[in-house]
C-alpha cells in the first residue's frame, strides 16, 4: 500500500525531497455512545483500517492536496494564508482545519505542503473517517516541524479543529482513540478528565463485525448538535438542585431522585440515556475484565435500545441491522456505533457463525430497506503514527 501511494505521489508532485508517510486509524466504539460531550465514559478502539498521508514540506506557503478517494477532483491548490471553511471545499476542510488550528494554538506552520491522502475507511459510515484525516495530518505536522506535544494534545487540537473550523460540536472520543489506540486493546476513557486505561480485548473465539448501513450521514447536517444542546440545557436545570458540572457525575439513583426538575419529557429521555449509558459503560468494562463477554454483550444490546428509544438517534436502517443481528446464532451483542442517524453497527459474533451472520443479516436488510449493507470483520490496531 505504502509503496503504491509513494509512487502515485511521485507521479503527481515529483519524486525528490523528503517524502514521509503517516497513518491514522478509524475507530469503532464498543459502548458509551453520546456520553463524551456529557463528561461520561467511552470504550472505543482503533481499527487497522484508516487514512494514509504522504507528504513533503514545500519552500513556499502553497498547499497542494490530492485524495485517491476523490481523484476526480484532481489536485486542489490553496495557501496557508487563506485557510477558511467552506462547504464547497469538501474533504479538504479537514486538513485545512488542522493547519489553521496549529497556528492558532501557537505552533506556527510556516511552510506549505504537497499532500496525498488515501483512506480505506468507508466514508460517512460512522467510523470516523474525518477524525482519522485530522489526526493523520496533525501527526504529520508534529513530525515535520518537530513540535513538542503529546498525543493527547494532538487529539485536543483535532477536536478543536472539528468544533471551530468545521462547526461540528463533537466530543473527544474519536480523536482520542485514533491518536491513542493500541493493538488488541480498547480504551476506557473518562472524558471528564481524560484519564484512560487500556483494556485487552480477549475475544475468545469471537470477532468484531461492523455492518455499514450505507445510509450516509453528515454530522454537520444532522441532529448531533441539537442533542448536545438538549443535554446542556437539561444540565443547567439539574444544576439548580445539584452540585454537578456534567451529566457524567450522576448515578442512575441520583438521576431518578432529581429528574422532575427537567420539565420537558423529550429532554428527560435524553438525559436518561446520557446517565444510564455512562453507567452501562462502566459496568461493561468491569464485565469484560472479569471475562464475562456475555454480560458485555447484553449491555451493548441495552445501549442500542436506549439510543433508539431515549436518545432517538438510530433510525430504521440501524434498527433493522441490529434487530436482525440479535436473531442470529452466535451473536453476543449488537448495537449502533458512532453518532447514529445512519452509519454502522458493531456486533460481537462467534467466529464460526460470522459467515452465516453476514449472509442472513445482509439479506434481511436488503429485503426490508431496499439496498445492501456492507460488512467488515475488523482487527484492533495501533494509534496514529509515522510509517516511513
Ligand atoms: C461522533 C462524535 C463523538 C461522539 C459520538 C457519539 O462520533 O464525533 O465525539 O459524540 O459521535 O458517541
Amino acid at each position: 500500500m505504502k509503496d503504491k501511494l509513494i509512487q502515485k505521489f511521485g507521479e503527481l508532485y515529483g519524486k525528490d525531497g523528503d517524502i514521509r508517510v503517516y497513518f491514522a486509524p478509524g475507530r469503532v466504539n464498543l459502548i458509551g455512545e453520546h456520553t463524551d460531550y456529557n463528561g461520561g465514559h467511552v470504550f472505543p478502539c482503533a481499527l487497522t483500517l484508516g487514512t494514509y498521508v504522504v507528504a513533503r514540506k514545500r519552500a513556499d506557503r502553497l498547499l497542494r492536496l490530492f485524495s485517491v478517494n476523490f481523484s476526480h477532483l484532481g489536485v486542489t491548490e490553496s495557501s496557508l494564508d487563506e485557510l477558511y471553511y467552506h462547504k464547497k471545499f469538501g474533504w479538504t476542510n479537514y486538513p485545512k482545519g488542522v493547519l489553521w488550528t496549529f497556528d492558532k494554538k501557537g505552533y506556527p506552520v510556516t511552510n506549505g505542503f504537497d499532500i496525498l491522502l488515501y483512506g480505506n475507511i468507508p466514508n460517512g459510515s460512522g467510523l470516523s473517517s474525518s477524525a482519522s484525516v485530522e489526526v493523520a495530518i496533525a501527526v504529520m505536522l508534529k513530525d515535520m516541524y518537530g513540535f513538542d506535544m503529546s498525543m493527547t494534545d494532538i487529539a485536543l487540537f483535532c477536536q478543536y479543529s472539528e468544533n471551530k473550523f468545521n462547526g461540528v460540536n463533537c466530543g473527544i472520543m474519536d480523536q482520542f482513540s485514533i491518536a491513542m489506540g493500541k493493538k488488541d486493546n480498547a480504551i476506557f476513557l473518562d472524558t471528564s478528565n481524560l484519564d484512560y486505561e487500556y483494556a485487552p480485548l480477549d475475544m475468545k473465539g469471537y470477532k468484531i463485525v461492523i455492518a455499514s448501513s450505507n445510509k450516509k450521514r453528515g454530522l454537520g447536517d444532522s441532529k448531533y448538535n441539537e442533542r448536545r444542546s438538549e443535554c446542556d440545557r437539561s444540565l443547567e436545570e439539574l444544576k439548580t438542585l445539584l452540585n454537578i458540572s456534567t451529566l457524567g457525575e450522576l448515578s442512575n439513583e441520583a438521576f431518578e431522585e432529581t429528574k422532575e426538575i427537567i420539565k420537558d419529557p423529550v429532554r428527560l429521555r435524553r438525559v436518561r440515556h446520557a446517565v444510564t449509558e455512562n453507567q452501562r459503560t462502566i459496568r461493561a468494562v468491569k464485565a469484560l475484565k472479569e471475562g464475562d463477554l456475555a454480560k458485555f454483550g447484553r449491555l451493548m444490546n441495552q445501549s442500542h435500545i436506549s439510543l433508539r428509544d431515549d436518545y432517538e438517534v438510530t433510525g430504521p436502517e440501524l434498527d433493522t441491522l441490529v434487530e436482525a443481528a440479535w436473531q442470529q446464532e452466535g451473536v453476543i451483542g449488537s448495537r449502533m456505533t458512532g453518532a447514529g442517524f445512519g452509519g454502522c453497527t458493531v456486533s460481537i459474533v462467534k467466529e464460526e457463525c460470522v459467515e452465516a451472520f453476514i449472509e442472513n443479516v445482509g439479506s434481511i436488510y436488503r429485503r426490508r430497506v431496499g439496498y445492501g449493507a456492507d460488512f467488515y470483520v475488523v482487527d484492533i490496531g495501533d494509534g496514529a503514527r509515522r510509517l516511513q
